[in-house]
């Protein structure tokens, strides 16, 4: 085959070797094309990781009715043809570059010329066109997202040097989606522009055209372009001609002066400082549907989708000119070839980031909106929060709304932490035994990780053997809470933390807004009040507050010693996997019985894993009054903690599941270093008609009060 001489032939040999190795890195093993959906509430959203691409948003209108309100394709394969870049992500430098070409550094790129002699949303093969990598992907996250990854190397369509590329997308707070583009230059400076491309029509992908939206566009300012749309380099206002919608405007008002529709950047209003702006305000009456975009982006271009031809789309819909317009926040067009416009060139070592956020409503639902409001905006920044009265102080945190620490003085007036806890906020993250922590939406035990209300079968997560346990491997222990209050100065001190918790959050049925006010009342009192209403559907509810006390101190060792007298004259016995069988049967007579002031170790040792089991409080059961539960008492401290709860039932629990657990102070927490009194519905109530109903119809709401009063008297 080789014919000239040795050397050539093994040179290239060699060549077409290092080509293969290089394009085989490339391609590695090529991801799978598939679909990946997010669900929060109302909202959901489909992906592909072709092009990182939005396929379908769908959203209710001013009726409640869903639609799909952006254009695309039914099958992954839509989107491996997808000349329009309809929902892909644009890169790497978006809309179009003058000449093909630019010059940086003294080196001039020589593009591939895709639209006359221009290049065009980063030639022919750019980023919508690639198939990315799948970075993570939490369906069941407080705030779902999807993060792709792909990685440009240079040379890539003629752009230099390697770049690194994450988009995620995140559904936050009420109807809200954000993207976040973000690109390393490894080696070399080279321009960026990444994009997202999504197709707008909200009344719905398939019905027709957008000329009776009604657009805002916060930007007094536009790049006008020469016959080619390449920027002619000037920056123009808007007044006064067809680019005006500096005021709410119809799409279709003045869209006949303007040769083949809106097709041109707009300079977004305020610094480029990089910061979050509101960019656009886009209704549609017929629907009520109302989006609004925020980015940091200097530019947007708003596209009247003029150049969109027979595109056969969802549902085998043929897309047309005017089917859709889209609000590409972009660096400005050509801005490689424009010294005056901001630049878009980055660094080696440096990184471009650029953000957009959608929120979703629908006009006549506003209120819904509001009811929302108190929706993290972003997710909070997670914190300690102390409150103090005398010698008692108690800290917080908004992770699982947690009790941190509780500081009460002993019989001789020397104070030590009561509550087993981490020194640091991020250990909450791993709180896998409920330190301290608020546990719902259903705390306790749910039998098969099932239910059924109202004729609806609910399938939960199961996270211990076949049940569900403490609402889910992701429950309110774990997310992040806003603090809707926090009054530390007051004679009564207090905190309240808010979670809104959205229909289908580890598979419940349902909206659910939550409250969890901790307050310092009275002498050395803690008052915990927890209420969760039902926006909109029922749902089983159950919130309790999981602390681990151990009264001579968090690092003392185990609590045998200390004595218990518990109001409650009957027990839930439960099977094998803790379950209870249904039955109600009196302590009398059992190792159970602490009607009387006992140490807990007296019969501990009768129960395989020492006490864990849910007691019935005495007294009419679900009266909503504040009934006594429990006094324990440390005879070594003389520390005693007294409480009432309003809840029908109790948790007794000693501990025995704490293995190796590394707490405050470098401490290790081992089996019956502290008890719990989980003052609660009855486990797996959901399951048992005879138990006291855990039950939230729409417009209720759930109340669970506990009090605690630590003293060193009986
Ligand atoms: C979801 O839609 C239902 C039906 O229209 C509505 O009742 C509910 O309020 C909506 N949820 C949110 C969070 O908007
Ligand atoms: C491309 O550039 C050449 C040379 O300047 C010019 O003759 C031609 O008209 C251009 N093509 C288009 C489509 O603008
Ligand atoms: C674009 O404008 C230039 C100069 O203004 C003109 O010479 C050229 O013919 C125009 N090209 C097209 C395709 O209209
Ligand atoms: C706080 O502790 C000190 C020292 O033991 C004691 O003198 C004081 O009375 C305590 N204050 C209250 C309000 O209990
Ligand atoms: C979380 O806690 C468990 C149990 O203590 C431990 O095994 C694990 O390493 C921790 N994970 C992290 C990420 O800290
Ligand atoms: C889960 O249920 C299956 C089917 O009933 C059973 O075989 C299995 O032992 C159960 N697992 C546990 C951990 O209880």
């Amino acid at each position: 085959m080789c014919k000239v001489s040795l050397l050539v032939c093994l040179v290239l040999v060699a060549s077409v070797f290092v080509e293969y190795v290089v394009a085989k890195q490339h391609q590695h093993h090529e991801p799978k094309v598939k679909f990946y959906e997010l669900k929060k509430g109302n909202l959901s959203v489909k992906f592909t990781n072709r092009g990182a691409s939005i396929a379908s948003v769908i959203v209710p209108d001013k009726n409640g009715k869903l639609a799909d309100i952006i254009l695309g394709y039914d099958s992954v394969e839509g989107y491996a043809n997808n000349t329009p870049h309809l929902g892909s992500i644009v890169g790497r430098v978006a809309n179009r570059i003058g000449g093909a070409k630019f010059t940086l550094n003294g080196i001039t790129y020589k593009l591939i010329a895709n639209e006359g002699n221009n290049t065009l949303h980063g030639g022919p093969g750019g980023f919508g066109d690639v198939v990315w990598r799948v970075s993570k992907y939490e369906k069941d996250a407080q705030s779902p997202f999807i993060t792709f990854a792909y990685r440009s190397f240079d040379g890539e369509q003629r752009f230099p040097g390697d770049v690194s590329v994450y988009v995620t997308y995140k559904l936050l707070g009420y109807q809200k989606l954000s993207v976040i583009m973000k690109a390393k230059a490894i080696n070399k400076a080279t321009p960026v522009n990444i994009i997202n491309h999504a197709y707008w029509n909200l009344h719905g992908h398939n019905t027709g055209n957008i000329l009776s939206h009604t657009v805002q566009l916060f930007a007094s300012k536009v790049t006008p372009t020469d016959n080619a749309s390449i920027p002619t380099g000037e920056i123009v206002p808007v007044e006064n001609t067809p680019f005006d919608f500096l005021k709410p405007q119809t799409v279709g008002s003045r869209i006949d002066k303007i040769p083949s529709g809106y097709d041109i950047n707009y300079v977004i209003d305020g610094p480029n400082d990089h910061k979050m702006k509101k960019v656009a305000i886009v209704h549609d009456s017929k629907s009520g549907r109302v989006m609004k975009l925020w980015s940091n982006s200097p530019g947007v271009q708003f596209y009247t989708s003029n150049g969109l031809i027979n595109i056969k789309g969802k549902g085998g819909v043929v897309y047309g000119p005017r089917a859709a317009l889209c609000l590409e926040t972009q660096g400005f067009p050509d801005a490689v070839n424009h010294p005056n416009f901001p630049s878009v060139i980055v660094n080696p070592g440096k990184t471009f980031k650029h953000l957009m956020l959608f929120q979703f409503s629908a006009k006549g639902t506003e209120f819904a909106a509001v009811a929302a409001k108190h929706d993290e905006h972003h997710e909070p920044k997670v914190k300690f929060y102390q409150l103090k009265k005398g010698n008692f102080s108690v800290t917080l945190t908004n992770r699982g709304a947690t009790i941190a620490s509780v500081i009460v003085p002993d019989k001789n007036g020397k104070l030590a932490d009561v509550v087993l806890g981490f020194d640091s906020v991020e250990e909450y993250a791993n709180n896998t035994q409920y330190f301290g922590a608020i546990v719902g939406r259903v705390a306790n035990r749910i039998s098969g990780a099932k239910f059924t209300l109202n004729g609806v079968t609910y399938k939960l997560i199961a996270n211990e053997g076949n049940n569900t346990l403490h609402g889910g491997p992701k429950g309110f222990g774990d997310v992040v809470w806003r603090v809707s209050e926090y009054v530390k100065n007051d004679r009564f001190p207090y905190i309240t933390f808010a979670y809104r918790s959205f229909d289908g959050e580890q598979r419940f049925p349902g909206d659910l807004s939550v409250y969890v006010t901790y307050k310092l009342l009275g002498y050395q009192k803690l008052g915990v009040a927890m209420t969760a209403k039902a926006l909109n559907k029922a749902t089983p509810v159950n919130i309790v507050n999981h602390a681990y006390w151990n009264l001579h101190g968090h690092n003392t060792g185990n609590i045998l010693s200390q004595k218990i007298q518990l109001f409650a004259s009957k027990v839930t016995p439960t099977d094998d996997a803790a379950i209870p069988t249904g039955k109600i049967i009196p302590v009398k007579n059992t190792p159970f019985d602490f009607l009387k002031l006992r140490t807990v170790g007296s019969r501990i040792n009768k129960l395989p894993s020492g006490y864990n089991i849910n007691y019935v409080v005495d007294g009419p059961a679900n009266d909503q009054k504040l009934k006594k539960v429990a006094i324990v008492q440390d005879p070594k401290s003389g520390r005693v903690m007294k409480l009432w709860s309003n809840a029908p039932g109790v948790q007794f629990y000693t501990s025995y599941w704490l293995k190796n657990i590394k707490g405050k102070g470098g401490y290790i927490y081992q089996s019956s270093a502290a008890l719990c009194l989980e003052t609660q519905g009855f486990p797996d109530a959901v399951n048992h008609p005879n138990f006291p109903s855990v039950i939230v119809n729409p417009g209720k709401t759930f109340k669970h009060f506990m009090l605690f009063e630590f003293s060193t008297k009986i």
